[in-house]
């Protein structure tokens, strides 16, 4: 895996304490998002990497770069406040699809494939790994997880925003710490819904945030650094069980990771992320017959601010 440059850091203000300098792309930090355009995209690939230091304590910082594939970036965050269970930033990229926003009931399929790694780092620096640390962490107090997160809204131009959707479907695929998703209970897990997808299992827990939003996760039994799935039976669990009406409109699907706290820094490394949905009735895209592939203009930037709430309801000890 090849980076575009390596992290220079300065003080600077940038809505985080650090400034990560770098060529090509860039570094993104504090609440920025930037889109890079000069792939020619596979379907859906006009990803956008989103920092998204929403919340950032002033003293911490979160910063991210994009690989030179536009399918892969690290994060690097340090976020030492207490108490330990707020969560700061969600790093992630936006899998981009030419055809969100759809209905529940007119996806076939959703294949997702994702690979990530989680470790201590010796700072603002890239240090890409696909392993996940587990002694570091430990050491390190750190509290994350790691996550796709669907979001969803009856309004097709809601669904597409992250601060407004009112459904949000989240898939759990890292836990670190003391945290839990919005609904957790830990006397009913044995009893609520199971999924299996591959050789992964996943138990549901519902609960709701604020404006309104209903949530939807699908906890891990273990952590799974690499997967290569069909989400849609996640989401199809949802609506034949009347949780999510069915003509509720798919925006967005993110992959990152949520940053509590961590005596160190810690490197997020996510690779190979990519999407692609198909519908009933709609022939799939060729890369660049996509929407998303033609007439993209070879500027670099597109800011597009994301301030997503927190997907945790949080921990209980
Ligand atoms: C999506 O389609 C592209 C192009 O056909 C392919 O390279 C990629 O592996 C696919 N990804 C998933 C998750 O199926
Ligand atoms: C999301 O909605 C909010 C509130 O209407 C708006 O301020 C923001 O610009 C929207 N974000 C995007 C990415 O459209
Ligand atoms: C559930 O959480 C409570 C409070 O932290 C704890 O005392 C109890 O042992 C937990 N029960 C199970 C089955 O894990
Ligand atoms: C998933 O659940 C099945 C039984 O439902 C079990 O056999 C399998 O070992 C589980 N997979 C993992 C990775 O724990
Ligand atoms: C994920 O890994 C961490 C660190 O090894 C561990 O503490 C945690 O329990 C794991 N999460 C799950 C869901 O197994
Ligand atoms: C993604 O590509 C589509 C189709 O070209 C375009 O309409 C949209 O503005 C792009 N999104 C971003 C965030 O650049």
């Amino acid at each position: 895996m090849k980076w575009f440059a390596r992290y220079l850091v300065s003080l600077i203000a940038c809505a985080s304490t650090y400034v990560c300098m770098a060529r090509g792309i860039g570094p993104v930090c504090g609440l920025d998002c930037r889109v890079p355009t000069t792939l020619c995209p596979a379907e859906g690939t006009n990803n956008t990497f989103c920092a998204n230091a929403w919340n950032s304590d002033g003293k911490g910082y979160q910063c991210l770069e994009v690989g030179d594939d536009q399918r892969s970036f690290v994060a690097t965050s340090h976020w030492t406040s207490l108490p330990a269970h707020v969560v700061h930033s969600y790093p992630h990229i936006k899998l981009g699809s030419p055809l969100f926003p759809r209905q529940f009931r007119d996806i076939a399929s959703l294949r997702v494939n994702a690979e990530w790694g989680m470790g201590r780092s010796a700072g603002p620096k890239i240090a890409t790994s696909l392993a996940v640390d587990s002694d570091g962490l430990t050491k390190s107090q750190c509290i994350a997880n790691v996550a796709f997160d669907i979001w969803a809204d009856l309004d097709p131009v809601l669904a597409s925003n992250e601060s407004m959707a009112r459904i949000e479907i989240m898939l759990w695929l890292g836990v670190f710490g003391p945290v839990q998703p919005l609904g957790w209970d830990n006397k009913t897990s044995r009893t609520r819904p199971q999924l299996r997808l591959g050789d992964n299992n996943f138990t549901l827990f519902e609960g709701s945030a604020s404006v309104g939003r209903s949530t939807f996760t699908w906890m891990p039994d273990t952590n799974y650094t690499h997967i290569s799935q069909d989400l849609s039976p996640l989401v199809q669990y949802l609506w034949k069980n009347n949780l999510v009406p069915a003509e509720a409109y798919v925006g967005t699907v993110g992959f990152g990771s949520e940053s509590f706290f961590s005596l160190d820094p810690i490197a997020f490394t996510a690779q190979s992320l990519s999407l692609n949905v198909t519908s009933e009735g709609v022939a799939p895209f060729s890369p660049c017959d996509s929407p998303a592939g033609k007439n993209q203009p070879l500027r670099l930037l597109s800011f597009l601010f994301s301030f997503a709430t927190p997907m945790i309801a949080y921990s209980l000890s």
